[in-house]
């Protein structure tokens, strides 16, 4: 059914018209009681899903990865539709239109996407008041939110430092847990602030805006993560996992769109990736050991793909390209496969327990 209105409408769209387009009608739904409400339950993820990660009760462990809600304007209509978290952004420190258009293209034959978007969004102040509002609900409260952030594009490399500490001074006391992006390849330069040397005092400082803004609005300390690239040969993986180690930060996101294509400018995202992805994270959980979380991203198509990232090492997982591919039902699809494995292994476990 959503083959074929993805075929003969969304295909034949610009895709970044049908991506507001969809989201619009998700969004407006969300905000119709009746309608959120039966979407709500018809999508939960089953309670045997939900799992404990960064000192949070997550629904579910499959979420919508950044990029999707960069400003955070849908987490409800996110969730109705089956997602156990939302990671919003990427969110910089000042507002920016991004790059000019076209800057999203499908690649069809392999259900791909490539962007070279440039982190247009409405800035940490903007996004900080949204998540403010979205927060000052019980309802609002309940909902699993990460926060992506990234440097605005004016901001100079030697400053980057300060630009990501201001930012997640703004967003700490809403966030769930803030995800430090070094990785997306649209931004001229960003991503050598992965190697290491540039990367500590960055993380150094927007674990120190977090910490002071959250103890100022009497918030919980705020998990934060670090999102690396595919491209990075696997001894950079290691420095990173062994930098998170040191600084004692909370975990991984691996991993953001590739460089690693012929098609033109930007990242690709979706099946491309999954090889890479699930190396990644393995790589990263052998390195890290049980001392920080893993989030697994990249190329999940099917529940048999979200389970291959929490094999290898993952504690949560996401996606974003297979969404817009697969439709309204996927999210709840893997979410309640998911919980159908931890149900089963609940089940091993007792009877083993019994025997
Ligand atoms: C992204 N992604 C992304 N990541 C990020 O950290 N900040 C961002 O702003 C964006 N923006 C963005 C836009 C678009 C159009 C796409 C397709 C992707 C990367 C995304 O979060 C994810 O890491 C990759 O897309 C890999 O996952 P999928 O798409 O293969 O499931």
């Amino acid at each position: 059914m959503y083959d074929l209105l993805f075929r003969t409408v969304f295909a034949r769209m610009d895709p970044e018209r049908a991506h507001h387009l969809a989201f619009g009608a998700i969004r407006a739904a969300a905000r119709v009681p009746v309608l959120n409400g039966v979407l709500r339950s018809a999508f939960a993820p089953p309670a045997t899903g939900a799992v404990q990660v960064l000192g949070r009760t997550f629904p579910s462990a499959f979420g919508v990865a950044a990029g999707f809600d960069k400003n955070a304007v849908g987490v409800p209509g996110l969730t109705m539709l089956g997602f156990g978290f939302v990671e919003v952004g990427t969110v910089t420190a000042w507002p920016q239109p991004g790059n000019e258009a076209p800057r999203l293209w499908r690649v069809l034959d392999r259900r791909a996407l490539r962007n070279r978007m440039g982190f247009n969004n409405e800035g940490a102040v903007a996004v900080a008041r949204r998540l403010q509002r979205l927060r000052s609900t019980p309802a609002g409260r309940a909902l699993v939110v990460g926060v992506n952030i990234g440097k605005t594009k004016v901001t100079a490399p030697e400053d980057a430092a300060d630009d990501y500490a201001t930012s997640a001074g703004h967003l700490a006391p809403y966030a769930d847990y803030l995800v430090v992006n070094v990785s997306s390849p649209n931004t001229p330069g960003l991503r050598d602030l992965q190697s290491v040397d540039a990367l500590r005092p960055i993380l150094q400082a927007a674990r120190a805006a977090a910490d002071e803004s959250a103890a100022t609005a009497r918030r919980p300390r705020v998990p934060l993560l670090v999102k690396i690239a595919p491209d990075l040969a696997d001894a950079d993986v290691d420095a990173v996992a062994d930098l998170v180690l040191e600084l004692g930060l909370d975990g991984v996101v691996a991993v953001n769109t590739t460089i690693a294509h012929d098609l033109g400018e930007g990242g690709l995202s979706g099946p491309p990736l999954l090889d890479r992805g699930l190396v990644v994270v393995a790589r990263l959980r052998h390195r890290l050991g049980a001392d920080a979380v893993v989030v697994g991203v990249g190329g999940v198509t099917s529940p048999a793909d979200a389970r291959a990232y929490l094999a290898a090492g993952a504690d949560l997982v996401q996606g974003y390209t297979g969404f817009i591919y697969e439709g309204p039902f996927w999210a709840s699809r893997i979410g309640r496969a998911l919980a159908r494995d931890a149900a089963a292994t609940r089940v091993t476990r007792a009877t083993r327990r019994t025997a």
